[in-house]
């Protein structure tokens, strides 16, 4: 089974029905309610592999970005095929935590960790906490003295390189907020070091997400390999070495760089540096896992433009709204009609609320299903209740066995925290 997927998305049409693995997805949707998010698992291990793969023979950390899908049971078998963890919050590190992940391998960034979110990753014992500031560094060490640890520390370096991704999705150009310049690193971790609670250990970089274009990892090479000699020669010992997530997928027909690839291009300037890699993808493990099932309520025409109308919306996959990004939408079951050029839409009272526009699909009819794939990373994790419509359920097929592994909200769930005021 698994050689058999490696490469694929773990989709495919067998017998006239899109599958995941060897399920059809309509036997899914029937059972668990549409919208729904499916994964493939052995397309997720895949992917993970690849990645241990490339740092096989060396000392290395491969940590799932647990912001692309933060699912427990997705979490959970990661930890267990040896993933190590990136995180950005508090509940993203009781999540790992939760599934009994080994704070030995978890990373934790962003630009802003309270002190109470701190605490419990000292206490957690993690491995390696990203540092974006000096009053982030300030506050560790104030916490770290007062539970008497010492924390690991790696600055999380602004670069200056622009990724070539979309604007929103960029992290390493001089205006983004995340990390501390170039030009201070120096003086930042000659500070780290001298904390009496805090261990310098190395540099982090992460530049953005969905990159396909090689040259920005090269630049990023170029520089992590200056600046780490240039610390050395000041005699700052740096013993791991960072190097963030970001490899894009394919959503449409984007030329993708592997794994295998990447490391060919970066090793040359870092290889013998005598490093500690740590790497942190999230989109690249996850994207290609999933699809989003929704069913058509509508198919409405007009003079001038047609509408499938689904009942997911940008509630349920933010991504076409949010970063205009690019979906293929296919049928489960595909008609033998005559294609209809549309729009596909979801009910949200929003102009934005649209899966993709000017589609050639077989026109469905009401209850149809679709596929709306490569939607495993940043899907359901930033998927909300707006409008008032329920979070779908998800399921995780393995060859011819699916597991639920959320069920869809009750209505009773969205408002459960809510209180009426009592006259
Ligand atoms: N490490 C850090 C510090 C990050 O900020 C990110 C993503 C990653 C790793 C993982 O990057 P990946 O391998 O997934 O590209 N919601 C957006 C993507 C936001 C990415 C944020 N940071 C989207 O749907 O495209």
């Amino acid at each position: 089974m698994t050689d058999q997927l490696t490469g694929s998305a773990g989709f495919k049409y067998l017998d006239g029905e899109y599958h995941c693995e060897n399920i059809p997805l309509t036997d899914l949707v029937e059972e668990h309610g549409s919208p729904l998010y499916v994964y493939s698992k052995n397309h997720m291990l895949n992917q993970l592999h690849k990645y241990q793969q490339v740092f096989s023979q060396q000392d290395s950390l491969v940590c799932f970005a647990v912001k692309s899908n933060s699912n427990l049971a997705v979490l959970q078998l990661l930890a267990e095929a040896g993933a190590g963890f990136d995180i950005v919050s508090g509940g993203e590190l009781e999540r790992v935590l939760k599934v009994g992940a080994d704070p030995g391998k978890i990373v934790y960034s962003g630009v802003g960790k309270t002190a109470a979110e701190q605490r419990r990753a000292l206490e957690a014992g993690i491995y390696q906490f990203n540092v974006e500031s000096i009053p982030e560094i300030e506050q560790l060490q104030r916490l770290a003295a007062e539970l008497q640890t010492e924390a690991r520390v790696a600055i999380r370096v602004n670069p200056a390189v622009d990724a070539k991704t979309h604007a929103k999705i960029t992290t390493g150009k001089k205006e983004n907020k995340f990390g501390i310049p170039f030009p201070e690193v120096e003086s930042v971790a000659n500070s780290i070091a001298r904390s009496k609670n805090l261990k310098f250990t190395g540099l982090h970089f992460h530049i953005g997400s969905q990159i396909t274009d090689q040259q920005p990892f090269e630049r990023l090479a170029r520089k992590a390999r200056d600046l780490i000699r240039s610390l050395r020669e000041h005699r700052i010992e740096v013993e791991t070495l960072n190097l963030g997530g970001g490899l894009g997928v394919c959503y449409d027909d984007e030329e993708t760089i592997s794994p295998e690839r990447w490391w060919e291009i970066i090793s040359p300037y870092l290889a013998d540096l005598d490093l500690k890699f740590i790497v942190e993808p999230g989109r690249f493990i996850t994207a290609n896992a999933g699809a989003l099932i929704t069913r058509v309520i509508y198919v409405k025409k007009s003079v001038t433009h047609n509408f499938i109308v689904v009942d997911a919306g940008m509630n349920t996959l933010i991504r076409p709204a949010m970063y205009d990004a690019f979906h293929e939408i296919v049928p489960v079951i595909p008609r033998n009609n005559d294609p209809v050029n549309a729009d596909v839409v979801g009910p949200v009272c929003e102009t934005g609320d649209y899966f993709g526009k000017g589609r050639e699909l077989p026109e469905p009819r009401p209850d149809d299903p679709l596929a709306v794939m490569s939607a495993g990373a940043y899907g359901s994790c930033m998927a909300s209740n707006y409008n008032s419509f329920r979070r779908p359920a998800e399921v995780l097929v393995d060859d011819r066995t699916a597991y639920l592994i959320r069920e869809r909200d009750t209505y009773e769930d969205i408002w459960c925290k809510e209180k009426m005021i009592d006259n």
